[in-house]
C-alpha cells in the first residue's frame, strides 16, 4: 500500500489515457473558435455566497455537494461545483456586457469539484467544456447552442440523445408548482425522505429523483408543458421549430427539471450510453435571471456543459490512434554524433521520437524497440556512418531503407504518409 492515495473520488490522468484528453481539449477549442466563441478562466475558488445564490440554497449541489471552507481571514470560499456561476460574476464584475454590445460567446474547460458519492462517470473532481452566451433572449438562439453540442457528439462520432424541455418562467412556473405539491402531497408516505422534503421546498426536483423515480410509478404526473403561460408555449415552439430546421434530433421531455434552480424556459440533457448509471453527458438551458440575481444588469443569457470524463468514455476507442513510435539507435560510439544530428532535426517535425545514446546491437537494437511497441527504427552502424547514411527499418512489415542522412524531409515525409495509410 503506498504512503500517499490520490484523494477519495480525484483521479490521476496518466499515459496513455492523457493523450487522449489532451486531443479532446484541442479538439473542443478548435471547435468553440470555429463557432466564434472565445475562451474565459475564472479560479477554482470562489465566494461560497456566490453559488449560494446562483444555484439555488435548496438545490442538492449546495445543500451537500460543496467544498467548503474559510480561508485566514474568515471569508467563507468554495471550490467551483460548476462552471456558469463564476462565468456570470466575471462578466459582470468586467463589465462585459456593457463594453460592447452582445451576443457575448464564452467557452471555458476546467475542473469542478462536487462531494457526491463517487462511482463510475461520477467523481469528487470531474472536467467540464462549456459555452454559455450572454445578450440573446432568444429561443433560437438556444436551438443555436444544441446545435453546437450536437457537432461536439458528430465530431467525437458518439451517439448522444438530445432531450429539451421548457420549464417556464416566474409567470408560469408558480402555478405547475401549486399543481404538483397537489399531486403529490396525498401521496407523501409513498415517497423516500428527500422527496417527502421537497414536496415543500423543491417539488420540481421530485419528478427527477435518483433514488425512487416517481415518474415510473405513476403515469398521470403533470407535466409543465401543459402549464405553460403563452410566451413561454410560443419560446419553446419556435425552439422546436429552430431545432428543426438546424436538422437536430431531439425528444421533448417534459420531466427535465435540471439540478441547479437558475434556469428558465429552456432546459436540456444529453444522455449516451456511458455503460453506468451516470448516463447524462451535458446540460444546460436558458438562465436569463442570473446576472441580475448576481448583481448584474439584466441581462438574458444560455449555456451548457459537457463532462468531460463521461464525453470521454464514449468516444469511440479508436477515435484517436496513438502515433507510431520512431526511434533512433547507435550500433557502436562512433554513430552518437550522426544520432543525435537526427534527434535536433525531428525534433522540428510532428513525429513521436526517441533515441537511445548508449550504443548497442543491432539484434539488441530491435528487441528494445519492439518492447517499448515502436514502429520504426533508425540504425547508425559503421557503413553508415561511412557512407553519410542512415539504415531505416519499418517493424511493422519488415521493409528496409538506406537513406542519406541529410535527408530528414524525405524522412518526415514518409512518416507522416504510413501515418496516413494506417
Ligand atoms: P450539470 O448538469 O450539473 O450542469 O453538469 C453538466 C455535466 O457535467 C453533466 O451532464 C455531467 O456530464 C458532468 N458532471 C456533473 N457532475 C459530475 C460528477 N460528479 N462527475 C462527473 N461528471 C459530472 C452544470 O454544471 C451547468 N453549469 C451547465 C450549464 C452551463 N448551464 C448553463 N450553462
Amino acid at each position: 500500500m503506498p504512503l500517499y492515495t490520490a484523494v477519495k473520488g480525484m483521479n490521476d490522468i496518466l499515459p496513455p489515457v492523457s493523450l487522449r484528453w489532451s486531443r479532446m481539449e484541442e479538439d473542443l477549442r478548435l471547435l468553440a473558435a470555429r463557432l466564434n466563441y472565445q475562451e474565459i478562466r475564472t479560479p477554482v475558488v470562489e465566494s461560497l455566497e456566490l453559488f449560494q445564490r446562483g444555484l439555488g440554497e435548496t438545490s442538492d449541489v449546495v445543500q451537500k455537494e460543496m467544498y467548503v471552507f474559510e480561508d485566514k481571514n474568515g471569508n467563507k470560499l468554495a471550490l467551483k461545483p460548476e462552471g456558469t456561476a463564476g462565468v456570470v460574476r466575471a462578466f459582470i464584475e468586467h463589465s462585459i456586457g456593457i463594453e460592447k454590445p452582445g451576443p457575448h460567446k464564452l467557452f471555458y474547460i476546467g475542473p469542478n469539484f462536487r462531494y457526491e458519492k463517487p462511482q463510475k462517470g461520477r467523481y469528487r473532481q470531474f472536467h467540464q467544456f462549456g459555452l454559455e452566451i450572454f445578450g440573446d433572449p432568444t429561443p433560437e438562439m438556444d436551438a443555436e447552442l444544441i446545435y453546437a453540442a450536437s457537432l461536439i457528439l458528430d465530431h467525437f462520432k458518439v451517439k448522444g440523445e438530445i432531450r429539451v424541455n421548457s420549464i417556464g418562467c416566474p409567470a408560469c412556473r408558480p402555478a405547475y408548482r401549486e399543481t404538483l405539491v397537489n399531486y403529490f402531497r396525498p401521496k407523501a408516505e409513498e415517497l423516500c425522505g428527500d422527496c417527502r422534503r421537497r414536496i415543500d421546498i423543491n417539488p420540481l426536483r421530485l419528478i427527477d429523483c435518483k433514488a425512487d423515480s416517481p415518474r415510473t410509478r405513476w403515469n398521470d404526473i403533470p407535466v409543465i408543458t401543459d402549464h405553460l403561460c403563452p410566451q413561454c408555449a410560443s419560446d419553446f415552439d419556435r425552439l422546436k421549430k429552430a431545432l428543426e430546421i438546424f436538422h437536430v434530433p431531439f425528444v421533448v421531455d417534459p420531466f427535465i427539471v435540471r439540478g441547479l434552480d437558475y434556469y428558465v424556459k429552456t432546459a436540456f440533457e444529453i444522455t449516451a450510453d456511458t455503460g453506468g448509471t451516470q448516463n447524462a453527458i451535458a446540460g444546460g438551458g436558458r438562465y436569463d435571471n442570473l446576472v441580475a440575481e448576481t448583481g448584474g444588469d439584466a441581462t438574458p443569457a444560455t449555456g451548457f456543459a459537457i463532462g468531460l470524463e463521461r464525453l470521454l468514455s464514449v468516444v469511440p476507442q479508436d477515435f484517436y490512434g496513438a502515433q507510431p513510435l520512431a526511434m533512433g539507435f547507435a550500433l557502436y560510439d562512433g554513430g552518437i554524433p550522426a544520432l543525435l544530428h537526427l534527434t535536433k532535426h525531428l525534433s522540428h517535425h510532428p513525429v513521436r521520437y526517441m533515441a537511445e545514446y548508449t550504443p548497442r546491437k543491432f539484434k539488441n537494437a530491435l528487441q528494445k524497440a519492439n518492447k517499448l511497441g515502436a514502429r520504426h527504427i533508425f540504425i547508425f552502424g559503421e557503413d553508415e556512418v561511412k557512407n553519410a547514411q542512415v539504415l531505416y527499418k519499418d517493424l511493422a512489415t519488415g521493409d528496409q531503407q538506406l537513406f542519406g542522412q541529410h535527408e530528414t524531409m524525405t524522412i518526415v515525409s514518409m512518416l507522416m504518409e504510413k501515418e496516413i495509410e494506417k
